[in-house]
């Protein structure tokens, strides 16, 4: 089962096989609660690195490291800063990512050569147990081409990398649809290095006190998801603070917009444009559910013109905002 030439990836639910793939080296797309992940074994350099080959991603980008407890994914963290223990103990399993200084264990290959290492318990039934019957943790990248928008579906993963990898386990929809949020220490002091789908508000209110935020990189950035123009789905984006029909859209134009109220799809009277409402009732979350399928219909119908409405700059919409404003980047 596990030999013979793979042309296409197989999806389903069957843990013990996936399990079976990781432990023989192999690419297997898991789900989590944020996006699916693309897996291999964190502790074998061979299979971590054909992600690398099948995202046609850069070296110095490096992975996160999952498994299915704290206990389990904290003994490969040299040190552990109370503050870290602290977001470990409320928010795992969940949308959160801890980056700590290494256990020497951890190939190079995996931290892109960096001393610290991002681990993550994530909350998915299927994945976890799969990471439960493994004895080596999971390195996983958003399960996307490099640059590209992230998947929240199986369906997602197949449409762009089925052809490259062996195994997608399909565990539906994503809950929460963004990735997670990095939190990374500096002589103990957390900054937030990606927001994602834990609200800062709530680490936040843990550690009793603001945190400082620094998502911003360069073309070495210390988080490389951190690159302005990420997200991309190749169309020419605009934002703006409201929702308004314009009347001289190019004939193939969309709006995503929120909480206007109307049906999730619509056509605008004036000028034809498509309207794709991330929630039309105004809930944060189910924006954040909505986002990256919303994006992957502009990549579909190649639209000439997006408008984006940006969300109320708030809780898990501070998130979208971001990936917003990086999916209409040039640069
Ligand atoms: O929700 C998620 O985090 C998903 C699921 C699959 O777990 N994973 C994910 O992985 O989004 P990826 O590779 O697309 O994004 C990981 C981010 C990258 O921006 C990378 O630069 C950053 O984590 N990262 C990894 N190790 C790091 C380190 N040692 N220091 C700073 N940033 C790091
Ligand atoms: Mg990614």
């Amino acid at each position: 089962m596990l030999s013979g030439q793979n042309t296409k990836a197989i999806i389903s639910t069957d843990v013990k096989a996936a399990a079976e793939y990781l432990r023989a080296g192999k690419l297997v797309a898991l789900p989590t609660e944020t996006v699916y992940g693309l897996g291999a074994n964190a502790l074998d350099e061979a299979a971590a690195a054909n992600i690398f080959v099948a995202k046609a991603r850069p070296a110095f980008d490096p992975l996160i490291i999952h498994q299915s407890s704290a206990d389990r994914i904290l003994r490969y963290a040299r040190e552990v800063p109370a503050a870290a223990q602290k977001l470990a103990d409320a928010f795992w399993p969940g949308p959160l990512t801890l980056v700590l200084p290494k256990q020497d264990v951890v190939p190079d290959l995996v931290s892109a050569g960096l001393k610290t290492v991002a681990l993550r318990v994530p909350n998915h039934a299927l994945t976890r147990s799969v990471l439960e019957q493994l004895d080596f943790p999971v390195a996983a990248p958003s399960a996307n081409p490099f640059g590209f928008v992230s998947p929240t579906s199986a369906q997602h993963v197949a449409d762009q990398l089925g052809e490259r990898i062996d195994f997608i386990l399909d565990g539906g929809q994503c809950e929460v649809g963004l990735e997670s949020t990095i939190v990374g220490f500096t002589n103990g002091a957390p900054t937030v290095l990606r927001k994602g789908g834990l609200p800062i508000e709530d680490i936040e209110s843990v550690l009793g006190g603001p945190v400082a935020v620094r998502t911003h990189g360069s073309s070495r950035p210390e988080a490389p998801g951190m690159l302005s123009r990420h997200y991309s789905p190749g169309n020419r984006i605009e934002l703006f603070e409201a929702f308004a029909e314009e009347k001289n859209l190019p004939p193939n134009a969309a709006w995503i917009t929120f909480g206007q109220g109307g049906p999730a799809v619509s056509v605008t009277a004036q000028s034809g444009a498509t309207v794709y409402d991330l929630s039309p009732s105004g809930d944060l979350a189910e924006a954040a559910q909505q986002l990256f399928r919303v994006l992957r219909l502009m990549a579909k119908h190649q639209y000439d013109y997006v408008g984006v409405q940006l969300l109320p700059e708030t809780g898990i919409g501070r998130a979208i905002n971001d990936r917003l404003r990086r999916a209409a980047a040039t640069e």
